[in-house]
């Protein structure tokens, strides 16, 4: 059962359907997210949370030495679409800019993996776009020292459940290269279902040309289901 909340008032709701009456449309909640005219009003905010070897917190401008660390080597950035940074300047510039203004861009605030060990920004890994209200984009990136050893696909489980289960996302999206291997095997071992292939979309800067891009998407709904069952068999 849902409650209906109109002008502040609740009453409840016995079907799970956006509910108009007499030409007004009301707001539903369901499971925590608000529901307007059938679309998710989003929780942009990001809380801390940690997985077996990281925390996942928002950006500080703190970070900015570790992120010029991870956007200035060419071992990474020759997988990313940005230019690579050039200074610790330019990083604070755009953690200023880019990063920390996200919300009030309407887009979830940027989120940074640290190492719990070494209390070391290493990373990143969220959402760097929305497109039709709740259908969100995730991205993320990886100090070289700490590749191969499973980090990302341990952030990405948690990052997606943050983006399902609290800011409300109803399909989260991906895509990369068909020549960035990493990226292909960490986007499998998360769930997401392949779409299908966009020729000649991105410029990928190990090839130095353009390169088709496979596209990929996780709906809530199967996610929860996976979940379920896989909850079920523990
Ligand atoms: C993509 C990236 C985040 C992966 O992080 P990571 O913590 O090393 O990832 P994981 O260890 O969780 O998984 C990597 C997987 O790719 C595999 N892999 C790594 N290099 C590979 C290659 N050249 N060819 C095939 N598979 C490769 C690993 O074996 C592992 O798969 P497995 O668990 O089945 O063995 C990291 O490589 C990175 O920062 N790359 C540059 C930025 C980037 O590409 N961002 C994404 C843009 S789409």
């Amino acid at each position: 059962m849902n409650t209906v909340v109109k002008d502040g008032t609740s009453v409840k709701e016995s079907q799970g359907i956006l509910a108009n009456i007499g030409g007004t449309t009301l707001s539903v909640l369901v499971e925590g997210a608000f529901l307007f005219k059938g679309v998710n009003m989003l929780k942009l905010e990001l809380p801390e949370v940690e997985t077996q070897r990281m925390i996942i917190r928002s950006i500080r401008l703190s970070d900015a030495q570790d992120l010029y660390e991870i956007a200035s080597d060419p071992r990474v950035n020759k997988y990313l679409l940005y230019p690579m940074h050039k200074s610790l300047d330019e990083t604070k510039e755009i953690i200023r800019k880019v990063f920390l203004t996200r919300v009030e861009q309407g887009v979830p605030s940027a989120y940074v993996l640290v190492d719990k060990k070494k209390n070391k920004m290493i990373g990143t890994c969220d959402f760097v776009s929305i497109h039709y209200h709740d259908v969100a984009e995730i991205g993320y990136s990886l100090n070289y020292d700490y590749w191969n050893n499973g980090l990302m696909s341990e952030a990405i489980k948690k990052v997606i459940e943050i983006g399902f289960d609290h800011v409300g996302i109803r399909i989260i999206q991906i895509k990369h290269s068909i020549n960035n291997h990493a990226s292909q095997r960490v986007i499998e071992k998360a769930g997401f279902q392949y779409e299908g292939t966009q020729r000649k979309l991105l410029y990928d800067k190990t090839i130095n040309d353009y390169a088709d891009c496979k596209i990929y998407s996780l709906l809530k709904e199967e996610w929860r289901e996976r979940n379920e069952r896989f909850s079920d068999q523990i």
